[in-house]
């Protein structure tokens, strides 16, 4: 079925929804044929250069989320990590900007994120930072949740269209699993701090860019070190990737223990891996290997 000129804007408008368009990213349409036939600008006018952030663009992604990555391997995509986690420590990412500075971006967000104190600094310095394309189309910068003098970090991927409205993490569908998980270990958000590794939704929650997730990192990292949290906990496979370097998908990194270590933390951090809650809202079955990462981070918590 199409959309015809029959239909009511009503009709039209659950048409667009049924067609997956929920979001408006501008106050007016554009006539993208009109601009095809619009005359060529006048030759004497300067062309704008592009911002970095418009000519980052994602094919530099890769070799930075390599830079970023604690291999030193020059390869941009390592092959696997044949070492077991334990009892041998994960470096953690590097507070480094990529060698030889090319990623303007990602150095900017290393300075900027460095120079914050505290969990609030560091928001209002994500809130003044542009280098992140997310941010043009998102509605609401989200950063944390919860409290930042808790024992235990969780980490998801990224926003999603009801945390965007609200500029909260995780308070969408799988925020409520993530609160009935929590509350099955006796937590709420009064004893967890809840973020993501992008603090904008990617548009269409399509997954993050090595370069959008790349150009966050040194933001994530900061909160670490900020918080120092007892235990760290990634959900779900991209947050694990990020936070454990490790290239192993999530199933094989949970139920096992890593260390998380910066040079501005005081001492490593105890670090694992669950499946993320949205995943668990599509496979129930993983839910009781879930249950057993639960009472482990709890035993973790306690001991
Ligand atoms: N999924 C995530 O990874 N993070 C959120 O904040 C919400 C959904």
């Amino acid at each position: 079925m199409s959309p015809d000129s029959s239909m009511t804007s009503q009709e039209l408008l659950r048409w667009y929804v049924e067609a997956g368009v929920d979001e408006t990213i501008a106050d007016r349409p554009v006539d993208r044929f009109q601009e095809k036939t619009k005359a060529p600008e006048p030759k004497n006018v300067p062309a704008a250069s592009p911002t970095a952030a418009e000519s980052g663009g994602e094919k530099k992604g890769l070799a930075d989320a390599a830079a970023l990555s604690p291999a030193p391997s020059p390869s941009p995509s390592p092959p696997p990590s044949p070492r077991e986690p334990s009892p041998e420590p994960s470096p953690g990412p590097s507070l480094l900007p990529p060698e030889g500075g090319a990623d303007g971006e990602v150095t900017a967000a290393v300075h900027l994120a460095q120079s914050a104190l505290t969990v609030d600094e560091l928001r209002r310095a994500l809130e003044s930072f542009d280098g992140c394309g997310l941010k043009k189309t998102a509605t609401n910068l989200v950063f944390t949740d919860g409290n930042p003098e808790a024992p235990v970090l969780f980490v998801g991927e990224g926003p999603g269209a009801e945390e965007d409205r609200q500029g909260l993490p995780f308070v969408g569908p799988s925020g409520k699993l993530l609160d009935r998980m929590l509350a099955s270990i006796g937590l709420d958000r009064t004893g967890v701090l809840i973020s993501n590794t992008v603090f904008w939704r990617p548009p269409g929650n399509r997954t993050p860019t090595a370069q959008e997730t790349a150009v966050c990192l040194p933001f994530l990292e900061r909160l670490i070190e900020l918080v120092d949290p007892k235990v760290l906990v990634a959900l779900g496979g991209p947050a694990a990737k990020s936070l454990l370097a490790q290239t192993e998908g999530v199933g094989r990194l949970r139920g096992r223990w890593f260390t998380y270590s910066t040079p501005g933390l005081p001492r490593p951090i105890d670090a694992t891996a669950m499946f993320h809650p949205a995943y668990l809202l599509r496979s129930p079955g993983q839910k009781r290997d879930t249950w057993r990462d639960l009472l482990d981070i709890k035993k973790k918590l306690v001991s």
